[in-house]
């Protein structure tokens, strides 16, 4: 719906309905006398140099709900409620809740509210840290599915529709499956299948789509789990969506067989009481901006511009990419590159040290550059010389490949529960002596926040290399 807002005496077309920005920015306009939480009080007790560094205006609309007809964020009201119904229709969901604390808190939310102890859950190894947290919280058990590896690329590939179907036959006590899609590097799927199979088992899919936001509003992108049958489905707007850091969004499916009160009341249970309406915004501005013509317009760029990137990487000597050659769909904004003699580590500290690039992450044998809506075309080209340079130089860290690892792609071999192990009487020893004892902790690092080692995992040889910045480790005593 057009209107338009007037922000320093200059008019504006918002195009779209944003009701949390226009709440935020009637209630900047009119102030008033404050006497209650956060203390600063716009700004006023705040320390110089962060002032200076953040604005005044960004203090002016630090508010929580309750206050200013901003509405509350539990239960959904006001232009909170309504953002979110916005959301729902922009995303194709049948009910969407916004998430502070990211998609981390909608996958605790997930566990919590349709999971319980006992329960067993498909889920495919390389998911990310939260899911973990989230079984621990709850007591079910995952099952394990290890998606296949990517030859050379250290790298786990995507996940089989029919290794969902023999686990969901070999045992009928699994009540969910949990798949990531896609991947960190961007490896895709194929969830439209993986959904009829646990539609032919009854068993209800909950996808984890953290980094595929953007794929409902662009049509060169895979399709969103929302179009392909999931129940429910996790998105990290502020990764590649727009929205300010640690937001992001839970969606239920239109047909969805979950229980979405019960999402509800746990997601009341882990957000914080006092929700920053400064958060809410972004994430309400973000899915306005995606609606816009001129933010599709920033995705068609996005896309583009991964486009030239692979043309230009495609004619760098010794550079490799990861492409959709292995049989597997990819998503062509998330770049994965090798180069000859270098480990991923290496690239990432030249690129940083020498050219003040800074891509999303390095792994041991690559790095993941992103080609988001924000970048431009002049970026993309900056960084293709960059690549062409130092792949012309003759860098060999082959040692550092051999004694260090960073994406853990190892088969677990679990010898406790996940829960028993976590809540267990532990010890910690240094990591040497911790050979063949019990894990009690979860070690993840992130980027990615793929599990190393789990609770109730034997810690063997094989997890020393991606142990190198652990003196000790927690083990169940
Ligand atoms: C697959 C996946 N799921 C969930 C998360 C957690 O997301 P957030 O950082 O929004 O809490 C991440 C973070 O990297 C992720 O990679």
């Amino acid at each position: 719906m057009a209107k338009e807002i007037k922000i320093n005496n200059k008019k504006y077309s918002t195009k779209v309905k944003a009701p949390i920005v226009e709440a935020l920015y009637e209630a900047y306009k009119n102030p008033t006398y404050q006497f209650h939480i956060p203390g600063h009080t716009k700004g006023r007790a705040v320390y110089g140099d962060f002032k200076k560094l953040i604005g005044q205006k960004a203090l002016n609309i630090d508010t929580t709900d309750e206050f200013d007809n901003l509405g509350t964020l539990h239960p959904a009201t006001g232009p909170i409620k309504e953002a979110q119904e916005l959301a729902a229709e922009a995303f194709g969901a049948k009910k969407t809740f916004f998430l502070l604390n990211g998609s981390t808190a909608g996958n605790l939310a997930i566990a919590m509210a349709l999971t319980k102890k006992g329960d067993r859950v498909l889920v495919n190894r390389n998911c990310h840290r939260s899911i973990l947290t989230g079984l621990i919280i709850s007591g079910a058990e995952p099952v394990w599915i290890c998606p296949k590896r990517i030859p050379g690329w250290s790298i786990w590939g995507s996940i089989d529709a029919e290794q969902i179907e023999n686990e969901l036959k070999k045992d009928n006590k699994i009540s969910m499956v949990w798949v990531t899609n896609p991947t960190y590097e961007g490896v895709v799927s194929d969830v439209r299948s993986i959904s009829s199979v646990c539609k032919k088992y009854g068993v209800p899919l909950v996808v984890d789509e953290a980094h595929g936001c953007l794929w409902n509003f662009n049509k060169h992108l895979p399709e969103t789990a929302l179009k392909l049958g999931a129940d429910a489905v996790v998105h990290s707007l502020h990764k590649t969506g727009g929205s300010m850091s640690q937001t992001s969004m839970l969606h239920i499916s239109k047909g969805s067989c979950l229980n979405e009160k019960s999402v509800e009341k746990a997601l009341k249970l882990l957000h914080t009481t006092s929700p920053s309406l400064m958060l809410l915004a972004s994430l309400d501005a973000a899915r306005a901006n995606l609606q816009t013509q001129s933010g599709l317009k920033q995705i068609d760029k996005a896309v583009e511009n991964a486009k030239y990137l692979r043309k230009r990487l495609d004619n760098i000597p010794k550079l490799h990419q990861l492409k959709g050659d292995f049989g597997y769909k990819t998503d062509v904004t998330k770049v994965f590159i090798k180069i000859d003699g270098l480990s991923g580590k290496r690239l990432e500290s030249i690129l940083e040290i020498d050219f003040k690039i800074e891509v999303e992450s390095a792994s041991d044998i690559g790095v993941l550059i992103l080609c988001n809506v924000g970048n431009k075309r002049s970026d993309f080209k900056y960084l293709a010389d960059a690549l062409t340079e130092i792949a012309s130089r003759d860098y060999k860290d082959i040692y550092y490949l051999e004694k260090r690892k960073h994406m853990p792609m190892l088969e677990p071999q679990i010898v406790m529960s996940l829960r028993d192990a976590f809540y267990s009487d532990k010890e910690t020893i240094k990591k040497q002596d911790a050979i063949g004892r019990v894990s009690a902790e979860v070690v993840a690092e992130c980027p990615p926040g793929i599990s190393i080692l789990l609770p109730g995992e034997l810690i063997t040889e094989e997890h020393l290399p991606y142990l190198n910045d652990y003196e000790t480790l927690e083990v169940v005593k």
